[in-house]
């Protein structure tokens, strides 16, 4: 049993009171593995709050704290969005980009579009910056985002022509298919900024996400699936050059159809 695993086992009250650890010989090893996993703050130790299992997870204080993050995250983004877009109005985006190694070639061989890519994970980000910097790709740019918090604070009067979605997490357990990237709720958003005609391009090599993607954008009144329209562009992801095989999907946003 892991170290977190064996703490997530215990009630918490055992943590608060540290005569449960007083009393083992390795006491002070236990408080030492312990401490990453509890707050600093231990005043605020009645306000914690709890996962399902009744582990405790963050600090009222903490979540403050981490409410505040976001609102500071979420106006920086804006403004570099802001100034991004300020002379621009539609352009390709890649969501969920890695590595950028699909994206930087794309933009390469279609210069006379304008290519955005961005990713959750800093350090994909700069790596794909670096792509960008080396082969002088001044129709790309790279952010470092969540997807919420990118049409969040996209600009009205931008408009996406073209969306693509490689190889995204596939979050196999029910339980989790509320991150999936291809939600109704995110096709939703992801239709209200894309322009009439705009396609969707998905790609996953996990067969069963791969349906439920289809089967989720098809009962989305935005979006079309066409099974007929070809795979725009090829250029291996670090995740496709992973993968066995892969299964594609092309959707168009429809005109006729309200968001
Ligand atoms: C499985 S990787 C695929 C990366 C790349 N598309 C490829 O094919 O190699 C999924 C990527 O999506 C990013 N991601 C996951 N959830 C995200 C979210 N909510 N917003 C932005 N990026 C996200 C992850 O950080 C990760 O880089």
């Amino acid at each position: 049993m892991s170290r977190h695993e064996r703490l997530r086992k215990r009630p918490f009250d055992t943590l608060e009171d540290n005569s449960y650890f007083a009393h083992s010989p390795i006491f002070s090893i236990q408080r030492h593995l312990a401490r990453p996993l509890v707050p600093a703050s231990q005043k605020f130790f009645h306000l914690q709050c709890r996962d399902r299992s009744g582990f405790p997870t963050e600090t009222m204080s903490d979540y403050a704290g981490h409410l505040r993050r976001a609102r500071i995250r979420q106006a920086s983004l804006r403004d570099a969005l802001a100034e991004h877009f300020a002379e621009r109005d539609e352009f390709v985006l890649e969501i969920g980009c890695g590595h950028g190694h699909f994206l930087a070639a794309y933009a390469a061989a279609h210069p006379e579009e304008h290519c955005v890519g961005f990713d959750l994970v800093t350090r994909r980000i700069a790596r794909a910056e670096k792509k960008r910097r080396d082969r002088e790709l001044n129709n790309l740019a790279f952010f470092k985002a969540e997807v919420d918090e990118f049409l969040f604070g996209l600009p009205a009067h931008v408009r996406i022509t073209r969306i693509f979605l490689l190889f995204p997490d596939p979050w196999p357990k029910k339980r989790h298919w509320k991150h999936r990237l291809t939600r109704y709720d995110r096709l939703e958003r992801l239709a209200a900024r894309t322009s009439d005609h705009g396609d969707l391009f998905f790609r996953t090599d996990d067969h069963p996400f791969f349906e439920w993607t289809e089967e989720t954008i098809r009962t989305h009144p935005a979006w079309e699936v066409v099974p007929e329209r070809p795979w725009p562009f090829e250029a291996d992801t670090v995740f496709q050059g992973f993968a066995p095989r892969h299964y594609s999907l092309c959707a168009i946003r429809c005109p006729s159809k309200p968001t």
